[in-house]
C-alpha cells in the first residue's frame, strides 16, 4: 500500500459569553468554578473543578487533590468522575464542564483536560456509547466539543486488549 494522507475533521463550538448557552450547561459551569474554588491545590495554586451530568439528571463535582507526595494527588476531572461511577455505577454521562480559575490563565486560554483524564473520560464514554459533551470554561470564551475523539483521537481503547465487553 502506498501512503496515504488523511484529514480528521471535527466540530468546535465557541461561545464568546456563558448566557449564550444552554441553561443546563450555564448552570455545569458554575458549578465547576464554584468545585475549583474549593480544590485543595497547594503546591500548584492551579485550582481546577469540573462537573458532570449523568442521564439520570444527578450533577456531580470534583476538583483536584494534591498531595506532598505530587504523584498520590488527582485531577479534578478524576475526582468527579470517579465519584459519579462510584455512586451512580452504569449511568452514562452527559455532559462535562472544567473550570479552572487561579488567575494564572493567560487571555484567550481555556481549561484543557490532561491525557490522563481525556482517557478516563473516553472510558465512560465507551461504557455508554453515547459522547460525552465537554465544556471548557475559559478567560474570554467557553469551548464546547460533542465528544472524546476531538481530545483523544487514535486513543487507547479496550478492543486494543482483545476484550469488548465489559
Ligand atoms: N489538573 C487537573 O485537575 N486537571 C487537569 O486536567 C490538569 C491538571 C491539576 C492537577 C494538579 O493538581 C494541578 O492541576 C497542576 O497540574
Amino acid at each position: 500500500m502506498r501512503m496515504k494522507e488523511i484529514e480528521l475533521k471535527f466540530n468546535v463550538r465557541i461561545y464568546p459569553s456563558l448566557e449564550e448557552l444552554p441553561a443546563y450547561a450555564q448552570k455545569l459551569i458554575l458549578l465547576a468554578r464554584e468545585a475549583a474554588n474549593r480544590a485543595y491545590a497547594p503546591y500548584s495554586g492551579y485550582h481546577v473543578g469540573a462537573s458532570v451530568l449523568l442521564e439520570n439528571g444527578e450533577l456531580i463535582t470534583g476538583n483536584n487533590q494534591e498531595n506532598a507526595a505530587y504523584p498520590s494527588g488527582l485531577c479534578a476531572e478524576r475526582t468527579a468522575l470517579f465519584y459519579a461511577s462510584s455512586k451512580f455505577p452504569q449511568i452514562a454521562v452527559r455532559t462535562m464542564a472544567i473550570s479552572a480559575l487561579n488567575g494564572k490563565m493567560l487571555p484567550g486560554e481555556f481549561a484543557r483536560p490532561c491525557g490522563s483524564c481525556r482517557q478516563v473520560i473516553a472510558e465512560y464514554e465507551d461504557l455508554s456509547g453515547t459522547p460525552i459533551e465537554i465544556i471548557l470554561d475559559g478567560s474570554s470564551a467557553i469551548t464546547v466539543v460533542d465528544g472524546i475523539d476531538t481530545l483523544l483521537p487514535f486513543r487507547f481503547k479496550k478492543e486494543d486488549l482483545g476484550k469488548s465487553d465489559g
